[in-house]
């Protein structure tokens, strides 16, 4: 977990093994449920792409989104925090440090502060600390630059783009391309900005309706790893909603809060599973949900969790696959350098051959590709 550890994570609660909850299948899992949820026109598996190419482009900026739609993504990802003024803007968390060139700005040097983000401490400048006009003077810069060097060339090239214009920007390449721009918004830290007065939920389903992307049939998946998020945009939009799962021993910090015991072991079981689908279209799991990874590093045997969620009608979206060879599992990585590219066509046809309905990549060209010679095997 390291290296996502690195990108921005949740607390755990332990160290239970990752494949708990989920049993361990003996043979790939391709189970097609009756009444699966079957979002009309996206080819199975979908290309979701991951803050946009941040593969090749600092995330979140239209640069990334622009590149991940040239690059074949069917999906294009956003993650969603709030400003001071209740905007809701694309940055994967409210500590804008990592991803800004705000720590430049001497106008601002007063706002850097410690906060507690969902029981962990963060030093640096929040979004909720600025307007949206003071967002928008600063410019977005790569968030792991000793791994992606090349990205830092396109360091400030680009604002902050908020929600409203990426829903924009979705319609008018929708018509270019002649095809649904498909988007994944993500409520970051919800429960932190509802104690703040800056509901994400309503926010967000305000938006959708103004554009008419409320309905079931939208072409707009929503996700959080905070369940009652997923539950409160159930009851306001039919936008189709997405339970993110981190790691088995995890446990989503709503849950935490509200004194709830259940990890991602317990939703992943078929009685966890079954309480997901009451309100949700969705599971978007860590890809170790999938198919764990044996203390050496390679893959094992995938668990159970790709029929079972679709025994439920549910869709499954898993994350995060990155060509670097220091995010893919063991027997893939090529060479010793961490940053060097492993095999990733291997671990992709690993990952689809499960069954599952897209999967978030940094790369989505090399997702794509990977996809398209996986479906030809499939006839
Ligand atoms: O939302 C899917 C995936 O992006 C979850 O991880 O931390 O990159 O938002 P994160
Ligand atoms: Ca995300």
């Amino acid at each position: 977990m390291g290296q996502e550890q690195r990108l921005g994570r949740r607390t755990v609660l332990g160290a239970a093994a990752l494949s708990a909850g989920a049993a361990v299948l003996g043979t790939t899992g391709t189970a097609q449920a009756a009444g699966r949820f079957r979002p009309s026109g996206l080819p199975v598996p979908a290309v979701i792409g991951h803050r946009g190419a941040s593969g090749y482009r600092p995330e979140h900026t239209f640069g990334s989104y622009d590149l991940a739609l040239d690059m074949g993504a069917d999906i294009v990802e956003q993650d969603l925090v709030a400003t001071k003024d209740g905007h809701l803007i694309c940055r994967h968390e409210n500590d804008i440090t990592a991803t800004t060139d705000v720590a430049d700005h001497p106008e601002f040097a007063d706002r850097r502060t410690t906060k507690s983000v969902d029981g962990e401490e963060h030093t640096g400048w929040f979004t909720e600390d600025f307007t949206l006009a003071e967002i928008k003077k600063l410019r977005a810069t790569e968030r792991i630059p000793g791994q992606r060097q090349q990205n830092t060339l396109y360091n400030g090239r680009w604002t902050v783009p908020t929600f409203e214009e990426v829903i924009q920007w979705a319609h008018r390449e929708g018509k270019k391309r002649g095809r649904p721009v498909w988007l994944h918004a993500e409520t970051k830290h919800p429960s932190y900005f509802r104690k703040l007065g800056l509901g994400l939920e309503e926010r967000l389903a305000r938006l959708l309706r103004k554009y008419g992307l409320h309905r079931r049939n939208s072409p707009v998946f929503l996700q959080s790893f905070e369940p009652s998020s997923i539950q409160r945009l159930s009851k306001l939009v039919g936008t189709p909603g997405v339970v993110l799962l981190w790691t088995a021993d995890s446990q989503p910090w709503d849950f935490t809060e509200a004194g709830d015991p259940r990890t991602v072991a317990d939703l992943v079981t078929p009685e966890g599973l079954d309480w997901i689908a009451g309100y949700a279209r969705g599971i978007g799991p860590l890809l170790d949900l999938i198919i764990p990874k044996g203390p050496d590093g390679q893959l094992g045997e995938p668990t159970t969790l790709v029929p079972d969620a679709h025994d439920r009608g549910l869709v499954l979206h898993p994350y995060t696959m990155r060509n670097e060879n220091s995010f893919l599992p063991a027997e893939f990585r090529r060479g010793d350098n961490p940053n060097d590219y492993g095999d990733a066509f291997g671990a992709y046809r690993m990952y689809y051959e499960t069954g599952i309905d897209g999967i978030f990549s940094d790369n989505p060209d090399t997702a794509r590709l990977a996809a398209e010679d996986f479906r030809r095997s499939r006839g």
